[in-house]
């Protein structure tokens, strides 16, 4: 199969009609599209990602008023977080309606629903006549891509379209909140700030611990690794246990001495913003792969904001 990079709306929806998958730009990762409503088109994005069919599907919606079409019941708590952070980098795990296929939801009774923050795609969105179920478009377990580019790396000749938006804007997926009993629940972390949801609706759980957790399968604890060893943790003492290595530096800034010049040494935000961090995280980690680098040394990065999913992505990288 062929595989074209470009910005023809017309061209992904009559793809996306025809039951075909095509990869579309979102603010956090690049997306791999499908018919959400059409079991057969889904199966494909299984199917070019090797992921299995336990891992639910985030389906995509134009608008905040498409969640009644989608989903039985949307709470009070939720209906706030929609009307806040829509679009934007959060997704909503509600009660599904029977429309939406099992194979999306890997048989929940709920359904993760999101308005992403992309003028290209939210475009697309209201130019069909279905939601579209899209996942990160990369190998599954592997670096989420934030560019037409990466996409076009991974997937060049298995889908035969590539919505070229430019790069994401928030760099790292979008934050999954699910209401149990009355309790607003967060189960990945990601682009979307437990501070910023806090701030509008109150004190959150948070339950994204590392081993397998049923309701987010996306947090096994293997996933977003590239494919060579990343260590993660104080950047000094990673230095003392492999800086005889031919080492890959990821940190925030740089505010600690090198003794070897072999490494490279990539500084996400050189200003210590940690937003900035997040739109460069995963290019880095792709980056540092291919540039022959024995091994990826990974700093903490600041518990706060978008740090916190920093965090969580490089610790699951060295899993
Ligand atoms: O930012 C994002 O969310 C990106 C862009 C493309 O929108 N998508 C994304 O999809 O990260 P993916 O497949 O890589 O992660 C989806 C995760 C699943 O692994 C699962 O943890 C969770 O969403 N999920 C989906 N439906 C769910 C449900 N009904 N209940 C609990 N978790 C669900
Ligand atoms: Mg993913």
């Amino acid at each position: 199969m062929h595989t074209v990079t470009g910005t023809d709306l017309n061209e992904a929806a009559r793809l996306l009609r025809a039951g075909e998958t095509v990869a579309i730009p979102t603010e956090t990762v690049y997306g791999l599209a499908a018919n959400a409503l059409d079991p057969a088109s889904v199966l494909k994005i299984f199917k070019t990602k090797k992921r299995p069919e336990f891992d639910p599907l985030i389906v995509h919606i134009p608008s905040p008023e498409a969640v009644s079409l989608y989903a039985d019941e949307f709470p009070e708590q939720a209906r706030k977080l929609a009307e806040h952070f829509w679009p934007g980098p959060l997704t909503l795990i509600l009660k599904k309606k029977s429309i939406i296929p099992d194979l999306v939801t890997s048989g929940l009774d709920t359904v993760g629903l999101r308005v992403p923050r992309h003028e290209l795609t939210l475009e697309l969105l209201r130019s069909l006549d279905f939601p579209l179920a899209a996942p990160s478009a990369n190998p599954f377990g592997y670096v989420s891509p934030t560019t037409a580019a990466h996409v076009h790396d991974q997937f060049a000749g298995k889908i035969p379209y590539i919505l070229d938006g430019g790069p994401c804007g928030v760099g790292i997926e979008s934050t999954i909140v699910g209401f149990e009993d009355g309790a607003c629940t967060v189960y990945r972390l990601g682009g979307l700030s437990i501070e910023a949801i806090e701030q509008v609706g109150g004190k959150v759980k948070v339950n994204v611990h590392v081993s397998s957790n049923p309701r987010a399968p996306g947090m096994l604890k293997s996933h977003y690794a590239p494919k060579i060893p990343l260590k993660f943790g104080n950047i000094q003492d990673l230095l003392k246990e492999y800086g005889n290595l031919n080492c890959g530096i990821l940190c925030l800034n740089r505010n600690f001495e090198i003794k070897s010049h072999i490494h490279t040494v990539i500084e996400l935000s050189p200003e210590g913003n940690l937003d900035e961090a997040a739109r460069n995280v995963f290019a880095a980690m792709r980056s540092l792969e291919q540039s022959g680098v024995d091994v990826i040394l990974a700093d903490t990065f600041p518990e706060s904001g978008l740090g916190i999913a920093i965090n969580d992505r490089l610790r699951r990288a060295m899993a």
